[in-house]
């Protein structure tokens, strides 16, 4: 018998599937009295659970905020961080956290940076192992994004808008978030999802084209930037791909 050597790809699949991920659109701020049932919120995290992750070590936890006060409480810790960076000059163009507060779906991503150990890492305190570290580092980061993402556009796919938060601040968060939620010391609380139906339509940012971030067989210069026109790029453009009207610059 003649071995198969044609495929048929399913263009009407993708094609759901990118009419989700084209519409995936950021929304900062919810309407907090349509809520996200909890079956909701599990299909979401359904999707998560299915992501890959590297040695398969899946170092995710999600924990679904339910009681308001609590999501107050942290809406209230990125209010004052974002404060706190504005003090400190570092001129980027801050939202408005309050609207964290309005999220029925609210789920803080958990990372266990202990999972390192399943990357190829030496482990013996060396200069080499510290390169290592580095690199399994950035493996259980992307883990654990690729989750979350896998999480963002199940949300999508429901008709709700999303919010990823990463704007945590640094270890001081760690000690103020921690407790409110029994996350133990050695977990790490790396970002926040938020979803709902969106308080007003969202809208869709700038993205850059195929041909802009697509090489074919190598590295298209034309696409390299300098040092000092990624500077160009923060200083003129970044806050106008970040928000339309909702930012304001530190
Ligand atoms: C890794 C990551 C971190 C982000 N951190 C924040 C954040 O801390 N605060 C925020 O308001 N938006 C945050 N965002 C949302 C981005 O600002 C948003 O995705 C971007 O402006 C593009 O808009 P879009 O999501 O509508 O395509 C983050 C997104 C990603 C993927």
């Amino acid at each position: 018998m003649d071995e198969v050597t044609t495929f048929t790809p399913n263009v009407a699949r993708y094609e759901n599937l990118m009419e989700v991920v084209r519409n995936r659109l950021t929304t900062r701020a919810f309407r907090p009295d349509i809520a996200v049932p909890r079956e909701h919120i599990e299909m979401v995290l359904e999707a998560a659970r299915h992501a890959p992750s590297g040695a398969n070590a899946q170092p995710w936890h999600y924990i679904v905020v339910t009681d308001p006060q609590v999501k107050q409480q942290i809406a209230d810790y990125f209010v004052t961080e974002a404060t706190k960076r504005a003090k400190l000059k570092m001129k980027f163009p801050t939202p408005n956290y309050r609207g964290l507060a309005t999220a029925p779906g609210f789920v803080v991503v958990v990372a266990d940076f202990r999972f390192v150990r399943a990357f190829p890492v030496l482990l013996d305190g060396s200069d080499l192992d510290r390169k290592y570290q580095a690199n399994a580092e950035r493996i259980l980061l992307q883990s654990v994004a690729a989750s979350t993402m896998s999480a963002h556009l199940a949300a999508a796919a429901l008709g709700y808008q999303v919010w990823w938060v990463t704007a945590i601040g640094q270890d001081d968060a760690q000690k103020e978030l921690r407790p409110l939620l029994g996350v133990p010391d050695d977990l790490a609380i790396i970002d926040i999802m938020l979803f709902g139906v969106p308080a007003k339509a969202p809208y869709k940012r700038w993205k850059k084209t195929l041909p802009q971030i697509v090489s074919w067989g190598k590295f298209d210069m034309n696409n390299y930037m300098t040092l000092d026109q990624i500077d160009d790029w923060v200083r003129e453009a970044r806050h106008k791909v970040m928000y339309r009207d909702e930012g304001k610059v530190d």
